[in-house]
């Protein structure tokens, strides 16, 4: 088990978001979050990162424990977030962007990403601001892996962006499953998250309402139907 997270509570001030909360991925494992909006999956990035700490519960890494840490000593220990937001820094172009993120000792290099996404290659002397969803979302990834992580977390890597360059983002997530990577997939679009997970949460109001297969939950209309709002 590369991440063990055990009944975690976490807060925004007085607000109680995360209830209890427990998850694991395993090593090379690809972990579906879903929940509908506001249910605390993004909080749950958050509480692994470091960026919210939870002020109940343990959350162990490759056996050591992460609670509690700054999040710079959380990403060093090889945990990359690709947040919601993205997060690209809009007056450094893109190449800087990059750059800044670099680690020796990624398993990934500057050139495997411009392979990766040759897109980016085209773009690279552009700044942040100047560039697309689509773009911002590769470049999120690409800097993300070139930090060089054992596990990374996708926070909704699908949304705002045309359907073709969801399928370059999914590609990639798929490729990074062949390469082993260990991932936790925050996702609103729960058929694309089903396609690529070995094993799904679903979370409401802060707690687990459903733990199982792809299958398990796709044979489970009422959950699909309650918490997912598909199917049905
Ligand atoms: N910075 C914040 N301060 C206070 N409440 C917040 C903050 N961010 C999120 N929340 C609340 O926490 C709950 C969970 O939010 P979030 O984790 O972002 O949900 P999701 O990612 O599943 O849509 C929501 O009710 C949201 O309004
Ligand atoms: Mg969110």
């Amino acid at each position: 088990m590369i991440l063990d997270v055990r009944s975690i509570d976490t807060y925004y001030g007085l607000g109680h978001i995360l209830n209890a909360l427990s998850l694991h991925v395993g090593e090379g494992e690809v972990v579906a979050l879903l929940g509908r909006n506001g249910a605390g999956k993004t909080t749950t990035l958050r509480s692994i990162t470091g960026l919210t700490p939870p002020r109940r519960g343990e959350i162990t890494y490759k056996g050591g424990s992460i609670a509690g840490l700054p999040p710079h000593r959380i990403s060093k220990l090889g945990i990359a977030l690709v947040p919601e937001t993205r997060g690209v820094f809009s007056y450094l172009t893109a190449r800087e962007n990059l750059e800044i993120a670099r680690r020796p000792g990624s398993r990934w290099s500057m050139e495997s990403m411009l392979e990766r996404f040759p897109k980016l290659r085209e773009v690279l002397d552009r700044r942040g601001r100047f560039l697309s969803g689509g773009e911002q979302q590769m470049l999120a990834i690409a800097r993300a892996l070139l930090t060089g992580p054992e596990l990374l977390l996708l926070d909704e890597p699908s949304q705002g962006l045309a359907p073709l360059v969801v399928e370059v983002v999914m590609g990639t997530v798929l490729e990074l499953k062949r390469e082993r990577v260990s991932m936790l997939l925050v996702e609103q679009n729960a058929e694309l998250a089903l396609r690529l997970a070995d094993r799904v949460y679903v979370i409401d109001h802060g707690m687990t309402v459903f733990e199982g297969t792809p299958d398990t939950l796709r044979a489970d209309p009422q959950i699909a139907t309650i918490y997912l709002g598909v199917g049905g």
